[in-house]
């Protein structure tokens, strides 16, 4: 290739054309289709130009390739007549010469009049009428092979017969382009240093920049789905006024995570088979973190109540409250940030807090069970705040994820009263689905923190990772989180709109 290139370039600069390309190709000993590649791909690059030559000729048909040898079919039908007045007879001749070659010859030779049919003799008989026949057909058949120029009618004729085809195609005739060459300059494609220091910029040829190119899509990081519903949570609470709880602390005490939220210390979910409980360090001294005065109001009320409670009537341990664990909800949260709330300086303000991050909890891994998951968590604290209050921000909260259909079942947490489990109609499924946990913090809870006697908390908490399997079609935990999901997964998960 770069050879017939090479060549095509030195025949056109020794003699400034090149008249037909055809001419060139078999000079060449190549298959003009070849030369063509070359043609097309100098002229692109402006190194030569290709004026087209449009050529016509007629070709044999494939039949007729046959006739050239054998003689055209009339001449083969009269050459198969004996000569004499016996003749042949029809089934007879059709054997000599069988087929459409026999049918077409005979008919023809009987037009020419080369034969004749004798029926004086009862069953007719072929017999020849002229002495001898000249095959034109075969002739002009050999003159088409040998490339000469037919008349209008003969090839009229001929193409009627089938004998011969019709065939267009091109041929260039080559000159010079503007960027002639003997060898092909590649343009480059990046200014270097060389070239600057040499000065060869001056004369080197750069190729054209491709505006219409798509550009290599940048490589970039990819947010988990996770991450994404969990910035449309983010967007609801905010938009609906609610502050973000700092929530990087996933080592809490028992103290926030149970004792704080009126949970008694011999309750179930304090035991080891449901809470991750650190070795090292094993606990938190409640000196650090857990104001003396608070901590024995915490006690009291575990111990004999107060605020209308009975209490548990147990009697409470500050080791048992030290013990550092995984936190197993966000609510151990939400208590840090109340008794902050209630011990602001200034005094107690309304506030509405949300959180959104990662639990723990010892439970046997199954496909929609992980020992650690994340929380969405709401409150509002304010005075006089009532159940009618909590329903009515629960129904706000969902419609905006496009749950508009909600339900309440009665439910216990240790620390609210009245608790209300949340159902959704799920349209898409045609049944009630469990969609979060929900009640009014106790005043056992709130009173200790130091929280006005008016003042209720509603709160309610969901899984981020049951909407988003729902959102992505995800039927099976493992495939969301942790160390078997496919990083495929998460580049090409699409955005989420919660509520469309
Ligand atoms: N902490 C609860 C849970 O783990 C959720 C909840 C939060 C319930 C706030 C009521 C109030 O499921």
């Amino acid at each position: 290739m770069a050879d017939l290139e090479g060549s095509l370039l030195q025949a056109l600069n020794a003699q400034e054309c090149i008249a037909d390309s055809g001419e060139f190709a078999k000079s060449q000993g190549v298959e003009h289709m070849v030369l063509v590649g070359t043609i097309r791909s100098l002229q692109a690059s402006e190194m030569i130009i290709a004026e087209d030559i449009d050529h016509f000729r007629y070709a044999l048909t494939e039949e007729a390739q046959g006739y050239l040898t054998a003689g055209s079919p009339e001449a083969q039908v009269f050459n198969a007549v004996p000569a004499g007045e016996e003749g042949i007879s029809l089934a007879e001749l059709k054997s000599k010469v069988p087929g459409e070659a026999g049918d077409v010859g005979f008919k023809q030779a009987m037009q020419q009049k080369w034969l004749a049919l004798d029926k004086s003799k009862g069953e007719p008989r072929v017999v020849r009428k002229a002495a001898s026949i000249e095959d034109r057909t075969q002739a002009l058949l050999a003159d088409v092979a040998a490339g000469k120029e037919l008349g209008k009618a003969e090839a009229e004729a001929a193409k009627k017969r089938k004998l011969i085809k019709p065939e267009q195609w091109k041929t260039y005739k080559l000159t010079k382009g503007p960027k002639f060459a003997l060898e092909r300059k590649k343009p480059a494609t990046d200014l270097t240093h060389e070239m600057l220091a040499k000065g060869t910029w001056r004369t080197q040829e750069f190729k054209d920049y491709n505006f219409n190119a798509l550009g290599v899509p940048p490589s970039s990081g990819h947010l988990h789905p996770l991450l994404k519903v969990r910035s449309q949570f983010r967007k609801i609470f905010t938009q609906m006024g609610f502050e973000e709880m700092p929530t990087n602390q996933y080592v809490e005490s028992s103290f926030w995570n149970f004792d704080a939220l009126f949970q008694p210390q011999q309750h179930p979910a304090r035991d080891a088979h449901d809470t991750f409980f650190l070795t090292k360090p094993a606990a938190t001294p409640s000196e650090r973190g857990v104001p003396a005065d608070y901590m024995q109001r915490v006690q009291s009320v575990h111990e004999s109540g107060g605020y209308g409670s009975a209490g548990y009537g147990y009697s409470w341990k500050v080791a048992e409250s030290e013990k550092n664990l995984l936190r197993t909800h966000t609510t151990a949260v939400s208590s840090r940030m109340l008794y902050r709330l209630a011990n602001q300086p200034g005094g107690f303000r309304p506030a509405k807090y949300f959180s959104i991050d990662r639990v723990f909890r010892n439970e046997a891994v199954d496909r929609t069970h992980l020992a650690e998951f994340h929380q969405v968590e709401g409150l509002v604290c304010d005075r006089g705040l009532t159940l009618g209050d909590l329903i009515g921000v629960l129904n706000q909260f969902f419609s905006r994820l496009g749950l508009k259909k909600l339900r309440f079942k009665p439910a216990f947490n240790p620390y609210t009263e009245p608790s209300m489990e949340i159902f959704s109609y799920s349209e898409q499924l045609g049944k009630w689905m469990e969609v979060g946990n929900s009640g009014m913090f106790r005043p056992e809870m709130l009173r200790p923190m130091g929280l006005p006697e008016d003042v209720n908390v509603i709160a309610w908490g969901l899984s981020l990772e049951r909407p988003t399997m729902i959102l992505y079609g995800i039927d099976n935990i493992r495939d969301l989180f942790g160390h078997k999901v496919s990083l495929s997964m998460v580049r090409r998960n699409p955005i989420c709109r919660l509520g469309l």
